[in-house]
């Protein structure tokens, strides 16, 4: 993917409407909340979890979830490393929009890739993306084994897993990490905790 767009001859539109007005229509700030993690570590759970919290509270939240968006908007993506990066490209565009747009939304993407995630970051205003560590030891998330993927993986059923033959680099700073052996109603409280002082 090229740094710049493909397309010549484009200019940025400005519109009128400030973020600070969406804000007080909202009652809310507006941040991406950024949940990485193994598959099977609880990213989904949890986002969905913390969404339902923060609806009941009030508050414009969504979640975009990783197995849902390759149903549709990445459909034509794949696992490889170049996909996977495109995949998070994509979404953290569309985070981005959200973002602007004055909602919360958060995500449950493996996201396996630092500078992947880093770029999303860099998309925001300062202190509008927060990165959740979803962590879940390897050991944990393929004795869970939900899906049932980690065991086909094992056998080469699926190539290119995360954390079997697939890298996954976890977070080196995040704003937060969730322990997910603990009650899912504790790790939503410590999210809510981080996101409303
Ligand atoms: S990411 O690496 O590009 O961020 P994403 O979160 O969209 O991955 O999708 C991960 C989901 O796809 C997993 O939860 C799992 O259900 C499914 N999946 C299928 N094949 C793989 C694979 N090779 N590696 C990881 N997840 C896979």
């Amino acid at each position: 993917m090229a740094d710049g767009p493909v397309s010549k001859n484009i200019v940025r539109a400005e519109g009128r409407v400030t973020g600070q007005e969406r804000e007080s229509i909202l009652g809310h700030t507006s941040v991406t909340v950024w949940f990485t993690g193994l598959s099977g570590s609880g990213k989904s759970t949890l986002a969905f979890a913390v969404e339902e919290a923060l609806v009941h509270l009030g508050t414009a939240a969504y979640v975009l979830d990783g197995d849902n968006i390759r149903f549709g908007l990445n459909r034509d993506l794949g696992f490889s490393p170049e996909d996977r990066t495109e995949n998070i490209r994509r979404i953290g565009e569309v985070c981005r929009l959200f973002q602007d747009s004055g909602m919360v939304v958060l995500t449950a993407f493996i996201s396996p890739y630092q500078a992947d995630r880093d770029q999303v970051r860099s998309l925001h205003p300062e202190g509008r993306f927060i990165e959740v560590f979803v962590d879940a030891p390897l050991e944990v998330c393929e004795k869970r084994d939900v899906k049932g993927l980690y065991q086909k993986a094992r056998t080469g059923e699926i190539p290119e897993f995360s954390g079997i033959s697939a890298p996954y680099e976890a977070p080196t700073n995040p704003e937060l990490r969730i322990d997910t052996s603990k009650p899912l109603d504790e790790c939503v409280a410590e999210v809510l905790a981080r996101l409303i002082p």
